[in-house]
């Protein structure tokens, strides 16, 4: 097969990275996604780095065997704990999602003074202070842990119940006291810091901004990576000559280590904004299996 002609291949710990994955089909609306979902492990934020580069490593290794063009790591946790091990591992680019977050918030901020609501592995990485020190080594960055709004994310599109009824509206169907109560609490450290700019260094947080937007009040601008991740991934491809040429018509295929697909496909179809049609199960014991293909990645 060309590389114009094959998939894009996207994953997360879970369901957060379909918020990527929608902003990539929006931007290249003629390439064809394979995208994945490491449900059964999510959450990826509180475990230790050296696990995570194994799973990053093992679902790296499946997209390979499905032959993408590219592959992108829409979940900031394993971006940080993984992206270079991959790219050692793979043929193809890889691309993470922090490098573009912290574009898009040096780009934003005019205080020089940047907020990163992430998980708490990605926090600890300090991937988000490096690269955004990278790019200007003048912002001031300030971090915060928000490990309970992960959880009230997956657990809310999970329970499902509400969302056929808010499909595709703009409605923010998180809006609740608990959950308002709990954003106000993980964006608390940010305040009265002089920050204008917020990453949020997480790719389930842009179904919270609504509740970390009121949290944070008007002044301060909310970014998250996954237009800057496609715009990135745009120019990737078009420098390769990988394209696909306009006006095809993509595939959108899904894949998840969860053992229910049925919960997948209605809370996936709510974020990708698309019905998941096609959505495959992946056995934990197939992916660990591939943890020999792909090398450990590091120092080779
Ligand atoms: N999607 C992950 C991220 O962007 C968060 C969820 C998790 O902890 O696995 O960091």
């Amino acid at each position: 097969m060309e590389p114009t002609d094959k998939p894009i291949g996207i994953f997360d710990s879970g369901l957060g990275g379909l918020t990527v994955a929608r902003a990539i089909a929006k931007e290249l609306p003629s390439e064809s996604i394979i995208y994945i979902g490491d449900t059964k492990r999510c959450p990826y934020g509180p475990r230790d780095q050296a696990e995570v580069r194994l799973f990053v490593r093992q679902v790296g290794a499946w997209l390979e065997s499905r032959d993408v063009k590219a592959v992108v790591i829409a979940c900031n946790t394993a971006t940080a704990a993984g992206l270079d091990v991959l790219q050692r591992s793979l043929e193809v680019p890889v691309m993470g999602v922090i490098e573009p977050g912290a574009r898009a918030a040096i780009q934003a901020t005019r205080s020089r003074r940047v907020g990163v609501l992430a998980t708490q592995g990605t926090v600890d990485s300090g991937s988000y202070v490096r690269a955004i020190g990278m790019l200007d080594a003048g912002v001031r960055v300030t971090q915060a842990a928000a490990p309970a709004l992960v959880e009230i994310v997956e657990d809310e599109l999970v329970s499902g119940a509400h969302l056929h009824e808010d499909w595709m509206s703009d409605k923010a169907i998180f809006d609740t006291p608990a959950i308002r109560a709990a954003t106000r609490a993980a964006a608390a450290p940010l305040l009265g810091r002089g920050i204008d700019t917020v990453v949020l260094g997480c790719t389930h947080f842009p179904l919270l901004a609504p509740e970390v937007r009121s949290a944070l009040g008007d002044g301060v601008r909310i970014v998250s990576s996954a237009e800057e991740t496609s715009a990135e991934l745009r120019a990737t491809l078009d420098r390769r000559g990988d394209l696909a040429p306009a006006g095809v018509d993509p595939a959108y295929r899904f894949a998840t280590t969860s053992d229910d697909i049925t919960e997948f496909a209605v809370a996936g179809s709510f974020i990708f904004g698309h019905p998941l049609d096609s959505i495959e199960h992946v056995d934990l014991e197939d992916l660990e299996a591939l943890t020999d293909c792909v090398g450990t990645g590091e120092g080779e």
